[in-house]
């Protein structure tokens, strides 16, 4: 949720982590925060709201031109977005600063036990007992003479990891963690329990931080921190120790995306950007997945064959718009390779009792690869017994780190908020798994998958084609922009498309929107339809199963006759539903089942044109953050 980054090299660190927290701040945006090393103490600089208000902060009281420094934009957990609660946070002495993602479960007890000691809190994060457990490792109670005026000038960066280490053992939550100190200039100390963090090594110059983007302008060599580690960077060393202090390695990869991919590129917003891209991202992850001879191929997926063949059945975890993509993935399995699937949303699934074993897939869908129920869920799983292969949009993230087996989506960085690239590309990728089950299992022939393959083939320029007649839909949403409701519905894989439409417009235009199943209209909410209310029906092509088409169709003549105003996206050519339509949404013709990847288009233009008519920021919307890695 909140956006580390730390620098150490040569340059003037506060520049670089301030364009580093430019990268970030999709992370969150409450407050934020800078601290370098200046001689004798750490300086802090701080400032609750959008990154704009600390880069005013930063002009009227500039900070020293230290080479060591981190940053942090944030999305509050504990305490307010306020001032004093924005992060870096310092020990009593102003000798070392600390920033933090994720939730220290146990700081009220350790914050007692610390005050008891003499230690004065400044804030009401969880995150600052951190600061003072690390000086009560590195330099004493306060009041104490400390180590530091003992002898600072002989202190070894091991000493300052060890601290970190001692410090993690005590610590209940997830967390990445960074800090600095003012004995160890040209070193920062990091840590991870179920949180991102990733080092960039540059030429001379190294960065850890939460996201790849903070440092991709510098370098595209990255290294991925584990699960329960500790991390000691200079310009030139990089050592990574389990919390017990036993050695191990960082996985090195090099990120296949540069720094314009994170850039708007001549639009007002990333969102808006983003739409524009899932032809390209669609096309992206279907690439290679075709062999010559036919058969489909998920090659990065490490799981064996035989897993694939002997699962008696899928369960889908996840969260959100991910959860959508899940909610479609049920239709094509069980379709396509007639396995029974369950989707369940992760923060439910860990908190009840799941009937899984050895025979059980389950497929974790996250963009991001760090959402902590999905997280959580994939560890629960596992223990239950089950293989889980993980969908995901982050090479290197802990999700699919923690999984038996992951396919990646090809989305390229998602910066805005809300989820739409990521989303086409996590029905692709679920789509494949289908068809991959369905062909190792022999529920279908090989013809037969590579006729859906090509179908999925033409799926790019069906995406552009939607994407170029856009403008009436955004004609239709400034007229709504001042509704107090709208509601969406669908039938089949129509219905998670509504549910899908209904939360981009919640998340981004803040407003009532609520998605439902067509038939169950009649069992209650049809009670809410009434003169003028906008209802957004996602209707089923008329040459697919025939008999979901009558159905909606009936669907829309009941609430066009209570007084709804209808608002249908419909298979071009759809005449049957042209009477009932207020406004008729032409998409292309496409089979049934893959036909979410087309009709959820209009309705992300629609909540993003709403949300901006209602003058509020699409890449940013109020109270939410890109990666939600706290519970
Ligand atoms: C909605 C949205 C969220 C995410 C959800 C899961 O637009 O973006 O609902 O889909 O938080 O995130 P990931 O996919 O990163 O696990």
């Amino acid at each position: 949720m909140c956006g580390i980054v730390a620098y150490v090299g040569a340059r003037t660190a506060h520049d670089v982590v301030l364009d580093g927290l430019r990268r970030l701040e999709y992370r969150g945006y409450d407050s934020a925060g800078i601290a370098v090393l200046d001689g004798g103490s750490v300086d802090v600089r701080r400032k609750a709201g959008a990154l704009g208000n600390l880069e005013a902060v930063l002009e009227a009281e500039p900070l020293a031109g230290s080479t060591t420094g981190i940053g942090h934009t944030r999305w509050a957990t504990h305490g307010a977005p306020t001032d004093g609660n924005a992060h870096p946070h310092v020990d009593c002495r102003r000798a070392l600063a600390v920033v933090h993602n994720g939730v220290i479960e146990n700081h009220s007890a350790l914050r007692d036990e610390l005050t008891n000691v003499g230690h004065v809190f400044g804030s009401q994060t969880d995150t600052e007992v951190v600061a003072h457990l690390l000086e009560e490792e590195l330099d004493g109670p306060p009041g104490g003479e400390g180590q530091a005026a003992q002898h600072s000038s002989s202190r070894t960066p091991e000493e300052f990891a060890e601290a970190m280490r001692r410090v993690c053992r005590r610590l209940a939550g997830s967390f990445s963690l960074v800090a600095i100190h003012r004995d160890f200039p040209g070193v920062v100390v990091g840590a991870r329990r179920n949180s991102p963090l990733v080092v960039g090594r540059g030429d001379g110059e190294a960065f850890l931080a939460s996201d790849v983007a903070a440092f991709i302008a510098a370098t595209r060599q990255a290294v991925e921190v584990g699960q329960d580690c500790v991390v000691l960077l200079t310009p030139q060393r990089l050592e990574i120790t389990d919390f017990e202090g036993n050695p191990t390695r960082g996985r090195e990869y090099r990120v296949d995306w540069d720094a314009s991919a994170a850039e708007k590129g001549g639009y007002d917003y990333f969102m808006l950007k983003e739409i524009a891209e899932q032809p390209d991202a669609v096309a992206a992850t279907l690439l290679g997945r075709l062999g010559r001879d036919g058969t489909l191929t998920l090659d990065e997926s490490r799981l064996d064959t035989r897993v694939f063949v002997e699962v008696d059945k899928i369960v889908v975890v996840a969260c959100g718009t991910a959860y959508h993509a899940g909610l479609i993935a049920k239709y094509a399995i069980e379709h396509w390779a007639g396995l029974p699937c369950e989707v369940e949303l992760a923060s439910e699934f860990r908190y009840r009792d799941p009937i899984l074993d050895r025979q059980s897939l389950v497929i974790a869908i996250s963009q991001s690869g760090e959402t902590l129920d999905t997280l959580m869920a994939v560890q629960h799983a596992k223990e239950m017994g089950a293989r889980v292969l993980a969908i995901c949009n982050t090479l290197g993230a802990t999700i699919p780190r923690e999984s038996d087996a992951v396919l990646y989506t090809r989305a390229g960085p998602e910066i805005g908020v809300a989820a739409t690239k990521s989303f086409l590309t996590q029905l692709v990728a679920v789509y494949l798994v289908a068809l991959y089950l369905a062909q190792l299992r022999g529920t279908k022939y090989g013809d037969e998958v590579a006729g859906v393959v090509r179908e999925l083939a033409a799926m790019p320029s069906k995406v552009a084609a939607v994407l170029d007649t856009m403008e009436p839909v955004r004609a239709i949403a400034r007229e709504l922009a001042r509704v107090p409701t709208v509601l969406f519905i669908g039938r089949h894989v129509g219905y998670p498309v509504a549910l899908e439409g209904a939360l981009k417009l919640k998340e981004l235009a803040y407003m009532h929107a609520e998605g439902f199943a067509a038939g169950e209209l009649k069992h209650g909410p049809i009670a809410l339809i009434e003169e003028g209310v906008p209802v957004v029906v996602v209707m089923p092509p008329p040459s697919g199963r025939s008999v979901l088409h009558a159905k909606l169709l009936a669907n829309l003549q009941e609430i066009r006759a209570r007084g709804a105003r209808t608002i249908v996206v419909a298979e071009e050519g759809d005449e049957a539903v042209r009477p009932y339509s207020d406004h008729l949404v032409a998409i292309p013709a496409v089979p049934t089942l893959l036909q979410p990847l087309v009709s959820v288009v209009p309705l992300q233009v629609f909540a993003c044109e709403l949300a901006v008519a209602r003058g509020n920021d699409v890449d940013r919307p109020r109270n939410l953050a890109k990666s939600v890695t706290v519970e």
